[in-house]
């Protein structure tokens, strides 16, 4: 079998058979396979995509191309397709861990416009977030819970795929985002999975058909691999928390986890709620309980502390969040008019921040003051930008300006969930 054979084959829209796609992901992983040549049928699946058995296909070869792990007890697990400051796995982990739940949360870095868990993780010194089977095991024991990224004997596949796909731009794609992300969820041994699957301007697909197709594969792939799951559409029209960046998103995971309301809070209440009532069929309103109790009660805080320490972070910035380093020069961008904010442009936000972090400054960022359907006057503050470069903050503040549309008519707030696939 030859990989330009492959290239051809999909270019062509061809189906690749079984065989074929193992070969492609054994030679993408053991080197035989070149890098050019791992992009050109990327490409060729972004541009041709792949039929539902194709994608499933991808998905477990891309899982054996790796450990996977299995557990006794049942480890559970939610996935978000990616978004502007969404930073829920942060809060939903450790909220589902103080209440015991066994949770492996494999995540990915940047991807795209959106932000990474993983990167996000590294805003604490000394984390290590590449762990093998016994070390996720001794952490189960130790917190119920890891935070870890795929490795080279984890999900292999996803991690050469993940880096090559964020610089070629082959991100949109419903068989390589699918893939990608049931690769992992079946890796790392999860039984019940919620996924995320963001929609809107701030997301890979802002078209809810597109939405709903991708949700509906996963859960098909992962119902044939003897996984229970339900994907959430939920809204990705703007910034799902106010700051966006890896410190300053940090800062306001902490912030959450000391009880500070907003949407991202209540999307992470409702997914750790839906994720409990799947797991072990408590009722809606006792799981939900549950989760505020672990908010209010700082347990989920406490949790988070101790899940970061196991896995060798220091915790100091947890206690004092003061100490996440934030660039120190900012500015303020306001509204040149009153009016109801009817539209924020939220994909161009991810892009300008990334640019700005050139995706490696950590504490760079950008602070949303508003959210769609506030009324705001003349003069109020929309955003206030942390750079460390005076002259390029000159250009964002431009840019940033003609982000946000108002309208002088009232605008509705938006619904968080927009509908449940099962
Ligand atoms: N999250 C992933 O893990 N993979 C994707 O392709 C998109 C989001």
């Amino acid at each position: 079998m030859q990989i330009s054979d492959l290239i051809i084959k999909k270019n062509n829209k061809k189906r690749l058979s079984q065989d074929e796609i193992k070969f492609f992901i054994d030679g993408a992983v053991n080197g035989t396979i070149e890098q050019k040549d791992i992009v050109r049928l990327l490409k060729a699946i972004y541009d041709f995509g792949m039929t539902n058995n194709e994608t499933s296909d991808l998905a477990l070869a891309m899982c054996d191309s790796g450990e996977r792990l299995h557990f006794d007890e049942t480890i559970i697990d939610k996935h978000s397709t990616g978004g502007v400051s969404d930073s829920t796995s942060l809060i939903i982990v450790p909220i589902l861990a103080s209440l015991n739940y066994k949770i492996v949360k494999m995540s990915g870095k940047s991807l795209g416009h959106t932000g990474g868990t993983v990167d996000k993780l590294h805003v604490f010194d000394d984390i290590q977030t590449e762990k093998n089977h016994q070390q996720i095991l001794k952490l189960l024991e130790q917190t119920n819970a890891c935070m870890i990224e795929q490795s080279k004997t984890l999900v292999p596949a996803d991690k050469i795929f993940y880096t090559l796909r964020d610089e070629t731009g082959l991100v949109d794609s419903i068989p390589l985002i699918a893939s990608s992300i049931t690769s992992k969820k079946l890796a790392s041994g999860a039984d019940v999975v919620l996924f995320d699957v963001k929609c809107g301007d701030g997301a890979f697909f802002s078209d809810t058909k597109k939405a709903k197709k991708l949700a509906r594969l996963m859960t098909h792939i992962m119902k044939i691999n003897k996984v229970k799951s339900k994907a959430l559409i939920t809204d990705m029209t703007q910034p799902l928390g106010k700051n966006i960046g890896c410190n300053l998103e940090m800062v306001e995971v902490i912030e959450v986890l000391n009880g500070k309301e907003g949407r991202l809070k209540s999307l992470c209440i409702e997914l750790a709620t839906r994720l409990i009532c799947m797991t072990d069929k408590t009722k809606y309103k006792d799981a939900k309980q549950k989760v505020l109790l672990a908010l209010s009660s700082k347990l989920a805080l406490k949790k988070f502390e101790e899940i970061m320490s196991a896995q060798n972070a220091n915790i100091e910035k947890i206690v004092n969040p003061e100490l996440i380093e934030v660039a120190k020069i900012n500015h303020k961008v306001c509204a040149s008019k009153c009016g109801y904010i009817e539209k924020i442009c939220t994909k161009k936000l991810g892009q300008i921040v990334n640019i700005m972090s050139d995706k490696n400054d950590r504490n760079v960022g950008i602070k949303m003051n508003v959210e769609i359907g506030d009324f705001v006057d003349k003069n109020c503050e929309l955003f206030t930008v942390f750079y460390n470069d005076k002259v390029q903050l000159q250009k964002v503040k431009n840019e940033l300006k003609n982000l946000v549309i108002l309208s002088d008519k009232f605008v509705k707030k938006n619904k968080l969930i927009l509908r449940v696939v099962r």
